[in-house]
């Protein structure tokens, strides 16, 4: 049974992620280290060549193979709950969905603090900033909720404290 989690940027998917593999002795799947990988170029790069569509299509297709294995703990990228194809292909396989939730202002402050963001992550509106994350948090909080089936509020804790707590979950 995989472990997937969900959540906005700056949530933790993947240090969180890689922390409840090692707790569990499982592989850790990021997937857009796995578009990043077969592309060859940064997800800005990546938005700034193909556009958002074109990045989209290559999400699906990370997830679909990071669904092919088992017993992983997978980490998908924030817009990933975009196309119900993906939620839906990682549970046709039993996976188990955790959402990491934390408030706008918590996820804006760990964005900016996250040396890699400027040179990675292309901005997903015209202004981006604290609004950017206010508006695509409000537009996306039904869908995280829809697939989650479980949720983590990870506002105020360490990663290795989310970590256990997601380990907790599904022991085996
Ligand atoms: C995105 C989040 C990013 C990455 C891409 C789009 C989004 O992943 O997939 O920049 O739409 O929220 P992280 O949540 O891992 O930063």
């Amino acid at each position: 049974m995989n472990i997937v989690l969900i959540g906005f940027r700056g949530s933790g998917k993947t240090s969180i992620g890689r922390e409840v593999a090692a707790l569990l002795g499982r592989p850790f799947v990021d997937t857009d280290a796995l578009i990043v990988q077969a592309v060859g170029k940064t997800i800005r790069e990546i938005f700034a060549a193909e556009g958002e569509a074109g990045f989209r299509r290559r999400e699906v297709a990370a997830v679909a193979s990071a669904a092919e294995g088992d017993n992983q703990v997978i980490a998908l990228g924030g817009g990933a709950v975009l196309n119900p194809v993906n939620i839906a292909g990682l549970k046709a396989r039993q996976a188990k969905v955790v959402w990491l939730w934390a408030s706008p202002k918590t996820l804006h402050t760990r964005i900016q603090a996250d040396a890699s963001t400027n040179a990675s992550r292309p901005n997903l509106t015209a202004g981006g900033g604290l609004e950017e994350v206010q508006n695509l948090l409000a537009a996306r909080l039904p869908l995280y909720e829809g697939a989650a089936d479980a949720t983590l509020d990870v506002g105020g804790i360490s990663v290795e404290e989310a970590a256990r707590k997601v380990a907790a979950l599904w022991p085996h």
